[in-house]
């Protein structure tokens, strides 16, 4: 486990860009375990200004998204298919057709879970996983639970993610109760794992996930036991940890 200390935020999202931007450049049809969240919107910010610069080349990159919600369609702008595209996919040289994500509107759960294990199985071992982590130490829509959750599963949303997801939907009724989410056995066979954590209010969470015990219950705990994860928190996240 490596910990990347960082100032704020910026420099935690140039970091995260820099990371991501040499993978791209050492291996250019890299797998990319890709994240939502406010979180990680600024190292998407980042790798597109050097998109532009002529720096980074998407052109074979294929890229799996960890979650989505359900009951969304790809156009409702709650959605992660339209916070991917918006923050990130619209503005570099991916491919569509080299672009994964759950899709919310499936009929069948089961069918749609089994349908996106497939994607995964087929594109092969990820290079580099990006996650961010919710307050109560989810990663992706893995949830507090009493096991590991291996593949693709539907989640039902816990409390606390609802009131914290509930800031992007008009009420909070609008908020989905349930969503799509890729297994900790997915997130846990990548060839390397990034998790960007910022602010005080993830403090908790990262001392939870990182310097207790390994456990079901907070979800990212479970990232101690991976033999390549780069953590970069910025001095808030981390206020709760010893330097
Ligand atoms: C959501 C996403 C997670 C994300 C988490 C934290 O519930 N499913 O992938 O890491 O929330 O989000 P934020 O970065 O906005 O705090």
């Amino acid at each position: 486990m490596k910990i990347i200390r960082v100032k704020n935020y910026k420099e935690l999202s140039r970091k995260a860009a820099n990371i991501i931007s040499a993978q791209v450049i050492l291996k250019p049809d890299s797998v990319l375990g890709l994240a939502t969240g406010s979180t990680p919107e600024g190292t998407y910010a980042q790798l597109i200004e050097w998109y532009k610069k002529g720096d980074i080349d998407f052109s074979q990159v294929k890229t799996v998204n960890l979650d989505e919600y359900r009951g969304l369609t790809k156009d409702n702008p709650q959605s992660y298919n339209y916070f991917m595209r918006k923050h990130f996919f619209d503005h570099v040289n991916i491919k569509q057709e080299n672009i994964n994500l759950p899709d919310g509107m499936a009929i069948d759960p089961d069918v749609e879970c089994f349908r996106y294990d497939n994607v995964i199985k087929e594109i092969g071992e990820f290079d580099l996983q990006l996650l961010g982590c919710g307050h109560n130490g989810h990663i992706g829509f893995n949830e507090p639970s009493n096991f590991f959750a291996k593949g693709t599963h539907l989640v039902d949303l816990s409390d606390s993610t609802i009131q914290a997801n509930k800031r992007f939907f008009k009420t909070i009724d609008d908020v989905p109760r349930q969503a799509y989410s890729i297994g900790i056995q997915t997130i846990m066979l990548a060839r390397r794992i990034l998790i960007i954590i910022s602010g005080k209010d993830k403090a908790q969470a990262v001392k939870n996930s990182f310097f207790g015990p390994v456990t079901p219950k907070v979800p990212a705990s479970i990232l101690q036991l991976h033999r390549d994860v780069v953590i970069i928190a910025d001095e808030d996240a981390l206020s709760l940890c010893k330097k």
